[in-house]
């Protein structure tokens, strides 16, 4: 089978490292790639390539995919989908894996998917939708101003402001909608009311009209150790959490996913892919923060290592319609992945910086380093922006998979290295 991955982060290095494990694979194009996904060739029983062109150039992906035929496309990030880039690759029969355009709102829009969840009883925050600074201020007022004001579309993971007060909820208020900071992105804004507790990430694999639901994951959003600094795409993951029991995470996946499902069919929207809800764990039960509509980075890093399905086959059955006669399958073991970013990611970072121990880490036992930013030159691998790598183990206890994640990091190196090193603590004993 001959496959393209469209992305070039750890999320995508991780499905193309889990795509060619499958028997099915003989070829996979990653479009851009990065240098770790070339390595995966299986000792040449999959020829696996990059291809240089990004993931947000449609007509480039286009026209690579008219002129090679991939059997099946796999698309990583979530700007392509909310451009539409399923709905053009179907229109001109092309196989391709992912939420539609229609479908792909969940993530696209705050405002489309806040007015769902309240149309269809889905467990969130208190919130309101605006267009209009003065009503957004009021319903700030309303809420003490303790909120989360968000911009309507995709900004880059930063049009999330959380304030603590009315001034600051004004100020959120005014730097989105007025002062159209977010430019198009915020033409409207989500208000809800601040929640507390701890956060997980769920995920599920969606077919139309099913879902199965993965096992509890959480990311580190937090540039800095105990959750200090800038929002960051993610500095490292860990699954299973130990907030949820597994009946507990039933019970939840229950309260979210069903009337979800049910709501999609009531409106049409067919939603093949993978809903990943961000849910805060609340006095007062689960709530959902937010819904994404694609696999999470670096939660993937960690779902993938512990998966034990064919991937392929798991990715056609979302496509077709037929998720029913699959089980997931999950390994009992732990994982956990600590990224490595450049010195000052979230802000102006270095690129070029020679990264070396990346064989002996790569050689321990239980260990995966995922690549996300990094270029192949002159034989050396070298940083090629913010969040570099994803180090990955899986243990057969969290403790242990941290333990030996902690051990690959301290075999990698490169200049003005920056990873955290508390993660997963939060679920560990002190
Ligand atoms: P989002 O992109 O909507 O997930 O928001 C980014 C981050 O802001 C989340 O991961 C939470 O840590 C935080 N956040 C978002 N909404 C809320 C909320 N209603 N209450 C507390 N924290 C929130
Ligand atoms: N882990 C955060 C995200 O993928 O959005």
């Amino acid at each position: 089978m001959k496959l393209l991955v469209i992305g070039s982060g750890g999320r995508e290095h991780a499905l193309v490292w889990k795509l060619a494990q499958s028997p099915r694979a003989r070829q996979i194009w990653c479009a851009p790639g990065n240098a770790g996904m070339p390595l995966e060739n299986r000792q040449g029983k999959v020829d696996v390539s990059c291809v240089p062109i990004g993931a947000e150039n449609l007509e480039g992906l286009l026209a690579f995919a008219l002129e090679n035929r991939p059997d099946l496309i796999v698309v990583g990030p979530d700007n392509p989908l909310s451009l539409g880039i399923v709905d053009l690759f179907e229109k001109h029969g092309l196989r391709i894996w992912g939420p539609n355009q229609q479908a792909a709102q969940f993530e696209s829009s705050k405002v489309f998917s806040q007015d769902f969840m309240e149309r269809h009883g889905i467990p969130t925050a208190r919130a309101g939708t605006f267009s209009d600074p003065l009503l957004a201020a009021a319903f700030a007022q309303d809420l003490g101003g303790r909120c989360a004001v968000k911009a309507d579309g995709l900004a880059l993971g930063k049009g999330v402001l959380i304030c603590h007060n009315l001034e600051e909820a004004k100020t959120a208020i005014d730097e989105i909608l007025v002062r159209q900071s977010f430019g198009a992105a915020g033409s409207q804004i989500v208000i809800q009311e601040l929640l507390e507790g701890p956060e997980i990430s769920l995920h599920a694999l969606c077919d139309g009209t099913s879902a199965k639901l993965f096992p509890t994951a959480q990311d580190h959003k937090r540039a800095l150790e105990g959750d200090q600094g800038l929002n960051t795409g993610g500095m490292g993951t860990y699954s299973p959490t130990p907030f949820l029991s597994q009946e507990d995470l039933e019970k939840t996946g229950q309260r979210i996913l069903d009337p979800w499902i049910k709501g999609c069919a009531a409106e049409g929207i067919v939603f093949k892919g993978i809903l990943y809800p961000g849910v805060m764990l609340t006095a007062t039960g689960p709530k959902v923060l937010e819904f994404n509509a694609r696999f999470g980075d670096p939660e993937t890093q960690v779902y993938l290592m512990r998966l034990e399905n064919d991937l392929i086959d798991l990715i056609e059955a979302s496509a077709t319609g037929t998720l029913a006669h699959h089980e997931l399958r999950w390994s009992p073991k732990a994982a956990v992945c600590v990224v490595m970013a450049s010195g000052g990611y979230p802000g102006p970072i270095t690129k070029g910086q020679v990264i070396t121990g990346l064989e002996r880490a790569a050689a321990l036992p239980n260990v995966k380093v995922f690549h996300a930013a990094t270029l192949s030159k002159n034989g050396e691998i070298l940083t090629n922006g913010g969040r570099v790598l994803g180090v990955t183990a899986l243990g057969n206890t969290l403790a242990e998979a941290q333990t030996t994640a902690y051990q690959a990091v301290e075999l990698i190196h490169f200049e003005g290295v920056h990873f955290r090193r508390d993660i997963a603590a939060k679920a560990l004993p002190c």
